[in-house]
């Protein structure tokens, strides 16, 4: 019984239990008054747990095509709805804590700097993917919902273009650029004939589903 439970859910409790701990290790920090700079330190561990989960999301669909890992297939609308989740609480530290809602100065801000701008970009992509995941969204726009749920590689990219943009050194961003091509190229890769029953099978959970 036990061991049916952990065999059907074990996968989706880790992706939530390990989803929150970002979470909670930062509102520990921030309550604990750990952070020098809270505000940055903030913006920066938000922005990078979105980050990583957005890779992870991306990976979901290659390693059920090319390995046969059927699993990952359920976890994938969480992780994508997770990323968007990290993404709103990034965005809302810049909006609301950073700038204290002053739409006057919020907006040259959001227009003025090249990489806050690629950065709304990604968030208004996951903010569509994360609205149209339920299956009531995929079954109204049919096949244009496979479409949308593609955009979320032109959200990596942009989140690429963020990262580089922000930083001193090009690093980070190219080790991420690196990995979504790599990702990209892993979805045209033929499929090995073990793994194709996974590719086939329709999405499990709705949303952020990019085969
Ligand atoms: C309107 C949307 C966004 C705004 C205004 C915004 C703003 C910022 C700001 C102000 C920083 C800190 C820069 C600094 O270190 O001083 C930052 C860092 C970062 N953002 Fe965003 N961001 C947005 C969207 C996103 C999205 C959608 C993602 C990922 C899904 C993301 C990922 C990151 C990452 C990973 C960093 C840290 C990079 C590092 O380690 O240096 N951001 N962002």
């Amino acid at each position: 019984m036990k061991t049916t439970f952990l065999k059907r859910h074990g996968l989706r409790l880790l992706v939530h239990l390990g989803a929150l701990f970002p979470a909670v290790v930062m509102v520990w920090n921030l309550a604990r008054g750990n952070y020098l700079d809270p505000i940055r330190q903030m913006t920066t561990a938000t922005g990078n747990t979105a980050l990583g989960l957005l890779g992870l999301t991306l990976a979901c669909t290659p390693l059920a095509r090319l390995a046969g890992f059927r699993a990952v297939l359920r976890v994938r609308r969480t992780l994508g709805l997770c990323t968007f989740a990290y993404a709103a609480w990034h965005l809302l530290i810049f909006v609301g804590w950073d700038y204290g809602f002053a739409w006057d100065l919020l907006i040259p801000a959001l227009f003025d700097q090249r990489f806050v701008l690629v950065g709304l970009g990604a968030f208004v992509i996951l903010l569509a993917l994360a609205l149209t995941s339920t299956r009531g969204w995929q079954q109204r726009l049919g096949r244009w919902w496979k479409r949308l749920q593609r955009w979320i590689y032109a959200a990596a990219g942009l989140v690429v273009l963020h990262v580089l943009w922000l930083s001193k050194t090009p690093d980070k961003a190219l080790r991420y650029g690196i990995l979504l091509v790599l990702l990209l190229a892993l979805r045209w890769m033929p499929i090995p004939h073990t793994a194709r029953r996974a590719a086939d099978s329709p999405p499990t959970d709705g949303g952020f589903n990019i085969s």
